[in-house]
This record gives C-alpha cells, structure tokens and sequence, in this order.
C-alpha cells in the first residue's frame, strides 16, 4: 500500500521488486504471502530519514544523516531499499537529530534488515486470521509487513518509546495501515489484545517474558532473539502448550537485537561505587576470558548469569577485563599475566569462579553451540535448557530493572 503517485513511486516499486527478488533468489523470503508483503509494503515511507554507519579508523563508529534531501531523491530511495538495518535514533532521543553532520552515539531504534524481518517472520508459520503482537515497533515497517499479510486488525504493536510508537502509528496510518500501536514495556506484552497467536519481538529480552505465555493461545509461536548483559545471542522459536508454558529450540541463523529497553547495561562507571569488597589476593585463573569472544560460550554463560557484564579498565596503567553483576555490586577483574591470568573477585558472589564451573559443564557436554539447545520457558518465568538430551542446569533469570 502507498500514497504515493508519480516517478518517485515507479522507481520506490521497482526498488521493492528487486529487494523481494533478491530475497527470493537468497532464500530470504520462501513464501509468497510474506514475498508480497516486501513488494507491498513502503520502506521508504518509514525511513524518511536514518543514519548510515561510517568507519572512523579505530575510533567510534560515527553516523551520517542520510534523508532525500542530504542526498538526492535516487540515492535515497536506493539506500532505503537495500537489505540493510538502518539505525534511526541514537541514545534513546531525537537529539542527534537536531544537530548538523555526523554523529556518535548507541543506537537505540533502527528499520532491521528486511531480510532479517522476514526470516523471523517466516518462522511464525502464520495462518490467515492469526493474531500477532510484535514487540520493538522501531519505523513501524515490520508492523506494515504483518498487516499487509495478516490484515491490520490482527496486528498488534509495542514499542516501549512513546515518540516511536506515535510516529510509527502515524506512518502506518498514512499507507493505510491500522494495526494498534502501544506505547509501553512489550516484555509485558499487550493484554488488552490477547489471546495472541503468535509473538514476535525485534528487541531482545534475557529470557521469554512470562507475560507473552500467559497472553498466547495454547499452540501460538513465539519467536525471538534472548540475550544478556554479555551481549551473546541467540534466536528461538518455542510453542506455547496447554500448561501455558512453552518448548522449543534455538534456530540455527543468527540474529541480533538491541536489549530490551528495560534490561539495557548501566554506563560501568555507575557500578564502580556499588562494588562490594574483595575476596582476597588475586588467584590464577582457570579460564581465559578471551573464551567469551566466542558466540557458543558467551550465549551459553549468560543464560546461567544474564545480568553479569564485561568491560575493559585501565587503572594505573595496568589493563583489567572487568565483569559486574548489574544489580548486586559483584565483581571479578583479570589481569594477564604471562600466558595465564590472574583473578581478583568481590561482592556478595564469586563471578569469575561461577563462569568457571559454567564453562566445565559446558565443556563436559561437548562444548555445544547454542542450535544445538532445546529449550523450555515456564508460566513462572522459569527457563531450562538442554543439549542432546542433557539439562545443561545452571539457567539463571534476569533482575529486569533499569539502572541504566
Ligand atoms: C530494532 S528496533 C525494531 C525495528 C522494527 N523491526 C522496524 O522494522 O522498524 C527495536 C525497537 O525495540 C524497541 N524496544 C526496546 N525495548 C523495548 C521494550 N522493552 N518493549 C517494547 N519495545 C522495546 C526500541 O525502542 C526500538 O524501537
């Protein structure tokens, strides 16, 4: 759908036709309702403006505005129509955009990769007439994707970002889209709108919030990334059973969100006055830290301890490799230290000597990598996980407080 009339629509059309072909011809997109949602939909009524990503050589990563007028109308609409995520608000505000020339900043809302929208929204096995709540509205294009293939009043949206969700409702209503956009924390879910069919999120949340079970049908899919402070990730699709409970697996393809907004990490200078006192001299190690560079182990490690973060201090001269708990003033910090490392911890937990015992059982269940895991969320917010048939048990639940 789209209001738009004259060569700047014939070329939008014929950028969507190559984005759906190009998807098609990559595997993508494998079902011709959601292929004609791409060709559909308007990508560039929701991005009328976004960042594009610039190397700073070595430095941080510093974003250009890109709109039709920076640009031109043909660079433009090429750009908007690629298969890129474009990232549309740093640091949680419209700031950014009230200043001139390239910016720096986290990114905090962006119009995922259409081809990314689309594998996950493939893995939902919609039906005609299913109901959908998205979490993580963002542009609102992926909301426009689902209520071109499933009807708008089957659509129900959430982003936790009131001036989001306006623009967002406001864009949707402009192509002719009127799915019910909410502002509001989506781990909570929407439960005026349920029961839900399926459930979908473009944010991350550390574990499946007990919310979208209880607000799902009995045999509804959900499919989501999970994450943690870690920054690990994985994608799952589970199925919502009669016990109002859910089984499932993680998918193999890789996909990463931003954190839930309500679970983001805290600047690590806010943790410094909370650390608790040392343990002691520092030990050697028995792990290297540098274990954690590797998807399979980082994912695995923060499903045991989702609010524990990693950071890199210089104090003195010396450099450290800090983990904090968020919440509850722990700490380890290594040092290496010839081929080894050396350990110091504090606070109410031992963090380092918990990643170490999470990486034996790991490693004693042959080091799987996280498609390899079945997994179980509870009514309660309970989460278990196995490998081959063996509970790998040590999954922890996140504090979702924001401290941040
Ligand atoms: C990657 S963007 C989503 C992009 C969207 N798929 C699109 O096509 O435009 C993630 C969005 O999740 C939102 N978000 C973060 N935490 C949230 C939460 N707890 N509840 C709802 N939305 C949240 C952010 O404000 C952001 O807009």
């Amino acid at each position: 759908m789209t209001t738009e009339t004259g060569a700047g629509e014939v070329r939008a059309q014929q950028l969507r036709d190559q984005l759906a072909d190009q998807l098609a011809a990559s595997g993508g997109v494998t079902t011709p309702g959601w292929r004609q949602a791409v060709r559909r939909v308007p990508r560039h009524e929701f991005l009328p403006r976004f960042y594009a990503w610039q190397d700073t050589d070595g430095g941080p990563t510093a974003w250009v505005p890109v709109t039709r007028e920076s640009v031109g109308e043909e660079a433009w609409l090429t750009r908007v129509y690629e298969n890129t995520t474009w990232t549309t608000q740093l640091d949680g505000s419209d700031a950014s955009w009230e200043r001139e020339g390239p910016q720096f900043g986290s990114p905090t809302s962006s119009s995922t990769l259409p081809g990314l929208l689309v594998m996950m929204l493939e893995h939902l096995d919609v039906a005609d007439g299913d109901k959908l709540l998205i979490v993580g509205t963002g542009t609102g294009y992926s909301t426009a994707l689902a209520s071109e293939r499933l009807g708008s009043n089957r659509v129900v949206s959430v982003d936790v970002d009131p001036l989001l969700a306006d623009r967002a409702r406001a864009r949707l209503h402009r192509v002719g889209y009127s799915a019910t956009v909410i502002a509001g924390d989506g781990l909570a879910g929407h439960e005026p709108g349920a029961p839900y069919d399926r459930v979908i999120a473009f944010c991350s949340p550390t574990s499946i919030p007990s919310a979208w079970l209880a607000q799902a049908r009995p045999g509804a899919v959900v499919v989501t990334t999970l994450t943690g402070a870690l920054g690990g990730y994985g994608l799952v699709k589970l199925t919502v059973d009669e016990a109002g409970g859910a089984t499932g697996q993680v998918l193999p393809q890789a996909a990463s969100f931003m954190l839930a907004r309500s679970q983001t990490n805290p600047s690590p200078i806010r943790l410094r006055d909370r650390m608790g006192p040392s343990h002691g001299a520092p030990r050697s190690a028995r792990i290297t830290p540098r274990l954690l560079d590797d998807n399979a182990f980082r994912f695995t490690a923060q499903l045991a301890v989702p609010d524990v973060m990693r950071f890199t201090v210089i104090d003195d001269g010396t450099t450290y490799t800090h983990f904090a708990h968020r919440h509850d003033g722990s700490w380890a910090r290594l040092q290496q230290k010839g081929d080894g490392w050396l350990v110091e911890q504090g606070g109410a937990r031992a963090l380092w000597t918990e990643l170490e015992a999470i990486h034996d059982s790991w490693t004693e269940a042959g080091s799987p990598q996280p498609a390899a895991y079945a997994i179980s969320a509870g009514a309660d917010g309970s989460q278990r996980i196995w490998a081959g048939g063996t509970e790998l048990g040590f999954t922890g639940t996140s504090a979702a407080r924001d401290v941040g």
